[in-house]
Order: structure tokens, then C-alpha cells, then sequence
């Protein structure tokens, strides 16, 4: 056994130590599965180990199933049976370490996820550590999964129906106070007395029998016959329903397993289990998930697409200049991390001003929530340093621009900072809608300017997009990717074009809404086919909120650069009708929609005069469709034109940027799971009613013809 250790002292206690060489974290793989089988038998049938303690060498337990066997298991194409033989032994042993008649307890020293937690659930007895960095819990459904090594069946049996389907539904993991609150662990105690405490209820002499396994066993808070639990039950399923407007099948499926496996002895609730998770590994949107959510991000976090040459670089000083919504954001994550951040404005008092309260707002709430504290927090502010003028920016390693977004005052202050800045500082600006090599014009060595394009709000959004100008240097791409990783960020690197690639594909989406509202397509049916796609917010409440008047600006900006040449968007007289009404968006009283003092808003009642809605109506999956397939158009020639290159990064920017319908696992993974003949189809006709703008990218049909995907199916396990 390479993966685990056992050693058994003379009282008779056995030890097993999870430790896999060459890794930072111990996972299940099938050597790791086999290892653990073959120890569970060892144990069974060794008259002189008398009690288990399990723990891992590493500094976490186990962190859960090895990423790449999930991707392997869900992409493969192997039918049910197969999944299910591939499956089944670490429940299987699971089940029999749980009977095999010695105490077991599981003396968790870090974090335990998914099928680590699982471990933990099939001992007798869990300790876990008082760690604040120790994270317990089933995380399975964020991948589109169950837990289906027992956790399904062990959890409710454990701490009840109705906590274990919410812990298990919303996959949120506990750290160890709430952990021994809710009954997830026995006991949590410092790192050093851990193995002790294991010990002292192993000499306790405990029964090895689980509770469940036990005559007259009842769930707590109630069996499934009770008409709470019932309730609890039906009440799930509507929530579920409601929020994931029945495109995910797991957290269905997680009920099912509860309402269908609890009625059974354990052995019979873990082949329910097992049913249900061999169908999740079949069904596309796990493997979507698994793929751009975990893989896809991992890739980009490790900077994938970094030139290797140049040294890596450790931001320690920067400087952002401007210190609204967006300079803000930058220069408090950027405190956060640990640099010192020099901000500028149009004086020191302005940018003192809106930094610093920025930064102690958001440190206020998470002191509130015991997320930080006031020594963090004043640690935090005092890294952030006003400046009055651009002489305070010298010696900084790289300047984030987030000044307004007009070119000339871009070129003004970027001029002015140049001139102060070493050589090799990157100069990266923010902007949202300017191509960067026209921007880098105004800059002395336009080979050290690139775009770093942060989303709002900085501190909550997870994605950069990095913009490489026509002359930006590999190295400076590679400062830039280290600083994105620095900030604890994702990165996707892309190439310059208008609208670059995030806000390009998500404008089609907008767009698109308005395009039907023209049509005659009533509002409330566009708004609810915008939700049941799975975007988080419905079109014309997202430009309500992104403001009409930005929007319009955008536009006329667009046909002042392009001329002719300006992409024909059908938004665009809707855009200009509602702002020539003073319907200006969210923030100016109000758009498509009004807006009342408590948040809550109705669509605008004027709307119907100036967009009658038509007799017939489409149905609403037409609609749902028709969103998905033109951003993945749109997405696609992005591809074709080279603005992004690889289809894993265009998948991970579109969830992680503007929130795409998470459970299609992006748009490319959209036409693959659609297959590419009928998303053809799909485009053609959508084409023919709504015009070229649906035309089929000249790619897909040469994939079509060589028989090509976007995202190959992985080896087999
Ligand atoms: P903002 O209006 O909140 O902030 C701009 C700041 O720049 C203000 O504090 C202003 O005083 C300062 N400023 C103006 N002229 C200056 C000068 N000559 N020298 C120094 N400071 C000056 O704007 P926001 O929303 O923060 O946007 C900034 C940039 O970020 C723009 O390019 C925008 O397109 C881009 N962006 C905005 C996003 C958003 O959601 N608001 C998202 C992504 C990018």
C-alpha cells in the first residue's frame, strides 16, 4: 500500500494513516480506493487490532474524489453498468469498515470534503480539530454531483432530514464550531490533543455498532413518516425547483435519494445512492460543471497561459489611478493581499476619501460577520497611501488605470504617470469598452501596456480578463497574470478587440431581450425565459441596472469609431427610445422597469405603448434557446476571429464574467451538449426568422464536417 499506512501499538490500537506520496492533499483515486479497501479487509480479519483511529499525514484529511477521476467518470460515455462497477468500491468499504466490529474514530486534523467527509460519516466517532483554517462538508452538488460514496444515506441518519438536505442541497462546507453545533463531528479540540482525545474514546471500550445499524433506530428530528419531515420535503423541492428552474439535476436528485433511501435499511439506502449518482455521472451537466468550474478554473489559476519565460514577479507596490466603483475595488483586494497600494484622484483629499471609505465599509461587514478584525482592517487601510500626483507612483512595479472611461483623460493621465514610472512597470487599465492598443498610444513603451479588465464588485468577483494590445511583450502579459494570481483572481487572457470578450458575448444577451421586446414578445415572458436559461438576472432588469444611458453611450461611441462598419444591434433603438423617454435605468428612477423604496420593482407600465405585444406568443423554451444559442454564436466567433483561443478559458470567463448559465458549463460545452448538427440547425432557423446575426460561424461547420468538439471526451479512468 503506497497511499496509507497502518500500525497497530501494544494496546491494540490500529492506526491508519492516509498519505499520498508526491501530493499536497490526500484524494480518492483508484489506487487510494484500493488501498483503503485492502486496509478495511486487513483490519477486519486482524484478531489483534481491537480499535481504529483514522487521520492523514498531510496537513488536511482528504480533500475529496481526485478532480480528474470525476472528469473521467462523467465524460467518459461508459454506460450504467460500468459506472456503477467503478463506483462501488468505496462505498463498499465504506460500509464494511463501518460493521467490521471494532470501534473506528476518525481523528480529522484538517479539511474533510465529499468523499472525505464520507470517511468520517461511516466511523463510529469523529474529532476534528479547532482550526480556523479547517473546512468540513459535502460539497458534491457545486460539481453538479451527490455524495455518493454513503453520504446521502449517513448524513440525515446523523443530524436529521432537514439539516443534512440543506447542508447537502447548498453544498456549503462548516467550519468546526458550527460543525460540533450541528452535530456533524463529536467533539473539536486543539492539533496537539487530537490523537489523544481519539485514543481516550477508544478506551472508553464503545460499541462498534452506528446507530442506524441498530434495533429501533429513529432519524433524528423526525422519519420521513412524520408530517414535518414531509413537509420539510415538499417544501425542498419547490425551493430547488424555484432556484435552479429545473436545470440541475442534482440537488433533485439528492432529495430523492433522502425521501426514497431513508425508508430502507442502510445496505438498501446505499444501492438508492448509487442508482442516483450513476445517473448524475450520465447526465451532461455534471461533467460540464466538473470541467469548466474545477478544471477549466485550476488550469487558469495555475496561469496556463503565462510565457515561461519571464521570472515570476511578487507585486509589492502598485498604484491604481482613480479611486471610484472600480479603483476602489482594485486597490482594497490588492491591500488585501498584502501590497502597498498607491491611489490617486484628482487630489489626495479625493482619493483618501473614497479609497480608505471604500476599504473600511467593506472591512466593517466583515468584521461584523468574524471574517476580519479592527487590527486587520487598520492593517488594511494603512497599506492604502493617497497620493497627490503621479511623483508618488514612483518605484511601483505595476499602475492599474480606472479613471473615467474617455479616452482623452485615459491618454492625459497616462502620459503623466509614464513619465515617472521605471521601465519595466506595467501600465494595465481597467477600461471596460476601449481597445488597448489604440489606448497605448498615449503611452511612451506601449510594449508595457495591457488590459486588466476587473468585474464589479472587485472584491466579490472572481474573474480578471487580461487584454494583450497589438505591442504588449510577453513579459509584460506574464507581470500581469502574476499580479492577477497574486490578488487570489482567475485569469483569462485575451486578445484586443472592441468589447473584447466579456463584454462582447454578454451585450448579445441584452441585446437579445430587446430584440424580442421589438418583436411584440411580452416583457414578463422574455424576463422569465432570461431566468429559465439560468442567467442570473433576466435582460432588461440587467440593463436597468447596467444603466440605458451607458449603454446608449457605448452604442454611439461604436458608430463613431466604426462608421459603416458598427455591428447592426437590434438593441440599439430600443436603447435610444427608452432613454429619449427618460427611462434612463435602475440608478436614474427607472428603465424597463419601476422601481419601489424597498428594492422591489415592477416592469414600467408605459412599456406596452411603445412595444405592443403580439397576439401570439412563443413558447418560452424557444426563447430559453434562443439566449443560449446567440451567446454561444457570438462566443464562437470570438474563437474564429482568435480573441480567445482556448475553449476551456472562453466556458470559464463566460460563468465566472457575467454569470452564464452555469449548468450548460459555458457556451461552447452548450453546443457540444446540444451536438453540433442540430445547434446548426438550431441557428439556421433562428437565423431565418431573426436575421444573420444568427448566421453559423464558418467554424462550425468545418467541425461538423471533420467531426470535431469543442471539449473531447477525457481517457478512460
Ligand atoms: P467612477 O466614475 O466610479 O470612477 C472614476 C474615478 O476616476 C473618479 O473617482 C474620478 O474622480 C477619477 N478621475 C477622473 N479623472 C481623473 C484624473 N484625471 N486623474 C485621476 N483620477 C481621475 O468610474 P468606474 O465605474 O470606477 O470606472 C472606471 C473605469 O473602469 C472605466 O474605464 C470603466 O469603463 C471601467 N470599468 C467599470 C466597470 C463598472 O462596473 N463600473 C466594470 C469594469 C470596468
Amino acid at each position: 500500500m503506497k497511499t496509507i499506512t497502518l500500525r497497530t501499538d501494544a494496546q491494540g490500537t490500529t492506526t491508519l494513516t492516509l498519505d499520498m506520496p508526491g501530493r499536497s492533499w490526500n484524494v480518492w483515486n483508484t489506487e487510494s480506493i484500493a488501498d483503503f479497501a485492502a486496509a478495511v479487509d486487513q483490519i477486519a480479519e486482524d484478531d489483534g487490532c481491537k480499535g481504529v483511529i483514522i487521520t492523514s499525514g498531510k496537513p488536511g484529511f482528504l480533500a475529496g474524489a481526485d478532480l480528474a477521476m470525476v472528469e473521467a467518470l462523467t465524460q467518459g460515455g461508459q454506460d450504467a453498468a460500468t459506472l456503477s462497477a467503478q463506483v462501488a468500491p468505496l462505498s463498499d468499504a465504506l460500509r464494511r469498515l463501518e460493521t467490521c466490529g471494532k470501534p473506528v474514530v476518525a481523528a480529522i486534523n484538517g479539511t474533510a470534503l465529499g468523499g472525505g467527509f464520507e470517511l468520517a460519516l461511516a466511523c463510529h466517532h469523529r474529532v476534528l480539530v479547532d482550526s480556523p483554517r479547517a473546512k468540513v462538508g459535502l460539497p458534491e452538488v457545486q460539481l453538479g454531483l451527490l455524495p455518493g460514496a454513503g453520504g446521502t444515506q449517513r448524513l440525515p441518519r446523523l443530524i436529521g432530514v432537514q439539516p443534512a438536505l440543506q447542508l447537502m442541497t447548498e453544498g456549503k462546507a462548516l467550519r468546526p464550531d458550527k460543525a460540533l453545533k450541528m452535530g456533524l463531528v463529536d467533539a473539536v479540540v486543539p492539533a496537539e490533543a487530537l490523537l489523544d482525545t481519539a485514543r481516550a474514546w477508544l478506551a472508553t471500550g464503545p460499541d462498534a455498532v452506528q446507530p442506524w445499524d441498530r434495533r429501533g433506530f429513529r432519524v433524528p428530528g423526525g422519519s420521513l413518516d412524520d408530517p414535518k419531515v414531509g413537509q420539510v420535503l415538499m417544501a425542498g423541492t419547490a425551493m430547488i425547483m424555484a432556484k435552479t428552474q429545473g436545470n440541475m439535476p442534482a440537488p433533485v436528485a439528492i432529495l430523492a435519494c433522502v425521501a426514497e433511501g431513508l425508508r430502507l435499511p442502510m445496505d438498501q439506502g446505499l444501492v438508492v445512492e448509487r442508482r442516483h449518482f450513476v445517473s448524475l455521472l450520465r447526465d451532461p451537466v455534471a461533467g460540464n460543471m466538473v470541467r469548466t468550474l474545477f478544471l477549466a478554473k485550476q488550469e487558469a489559476d495555475g496561469l496556463a497561459r503565462r510565457p515561461a519565460g519571464p521570472p515570476r514577479r511578487r507585486p509589492v507596490r502598485i498604484g491604481v489611478l482613480g479611486a471610484g466603483l472600480m479603483g476602489a475595488g482594485i486597490a482594497y483586494v490588492a491591500a488585501k493581499a498584502g501590497m502597498e497600494v498607491v491611489v490617486m484622484d484628482v487630489d489626495a483629499a479625493t482619493a483618501a476619501d473614497r479609497a480608505h471609505g471604500y476599504a473600511a465599509a467593506r472591512e466593517d461587514k466583515a468584521i461584523a460577520r468574524r471574517r476580519s478584525s479592527p487590527e486587520k482592517k487598520a492593517a488594511v487601510l494603512g497599506r492604502i497611501q493617497p497620493a497627490g500626483g503621479p511623483a508618488a507612483l514612483q518605484g511601483c512595479g505595476l499602475v492599474v488605470e480606472a479613471v473615467f472611461e474617455d479616452r482623452a483623460i485615459k491618454a492625459e493621465v497616462t502620459a503623466a504617470v509614464d513619465a515617472v514610472l521605471d521601465d519595466d512597470a506595467v501600465f494595465g487599465s481597467n477600461t471596460s469598452t476601449l481597445p488597448i492598443t489604440g489606448l497605448a498610444r498615449a503611452s511612451s513603451r506601449p510594449g508595457r501596456f495591457i488590459g486588466l479588465h476587473f468585474f464589479s464588485p472587485v472584491e466579490r468577483m472572481p474573474l480578471v480578463e487580461v487584454i494583450v494590445g497589438e505591442q504588449t511583450t510577453d513579459e509584460t502579459l506574464a507581470w500581469a497574470l502574476d499580479f492577477v494570481a497574486a490578488l487570489g483572481k482567475t485569469p483569462i487572457v485575451v486578445r484586443d478587440s472592441r468589447g473584447f470578450y466579456t463584454s462582447r458575448v454578454f451585450g448579445t444577451y441584452v441585446s437579445e431581450g430587446m430584440a424580442m421586446l421589438r418583436e411584440g414578445v411580452a416583457p414578463a415572458l422574455i424576463e422569465n425565459a432570461g431566468r429559465r436559461a439560468g442567467m442570473p438576472m433576466p435582460p432588461l432588469a440587467l440593463a436597468d441596472e447596467v444603466g440605458l444611458q451607458l449603454l446608449a453611450m457605448v452604442d454611439r461611441q461604436t458608430r463613431a469609431d466604426l462608421g459603416a462598419a458598427a455591428p447592426d444591434k437590434p438593441s440599439t433603438p430600443v436603447v435610444e427610445q427608452l432613454v429619449g423617454a427618460g427611462r434612463r435605468g435602475r440608478r436614474d428612477g427607472g428603465g424597463f422597469y419601476d422601481y419601489g423604496e424597498g428594492g422591489d420593482k415592477q416592469l414600467w407600465t408605459g412599456l406596452g405603448a411603445l412595444y405592443p405585444v403580439a397576439a401570439d406568443q412563443p413558447d418560452v423554451e424557444t426563447l430559453v434557446s434562443r439566449f443560449l444559442a446567440i451567446q454561444a454564436i457570438e462566443a464562437v466567433r470570438c474563437v474564429e476571429e482568435g480573441v480567445i483561443t482556448h475553449a476551456r478559458d472562453v466556458d470559464l470567463g463566460a460563468i465566472l464574467g457575467w454569470g452564464f448559465a452555469p449548468w450548460t458549463g459555458g457556451p461552447l460545452a452548450h453546443i457540444d451538449t446540444v451536438g453540433l448538427a442540430d445547434f446548426i440547425e438550431e441557428a439556421e432557423a433562428f437565423a431565418a426568422a431573426h436575421g444573420p446575426r444568427f448566421a453559423v460561424p464558418a467554424l462550425l461547420r468545418e467541425m461538423q464536417a471533420a467531426g470535431r468538439v469543442f471539449h473531447p471526451a477525457p481517457e478512460s479512468p
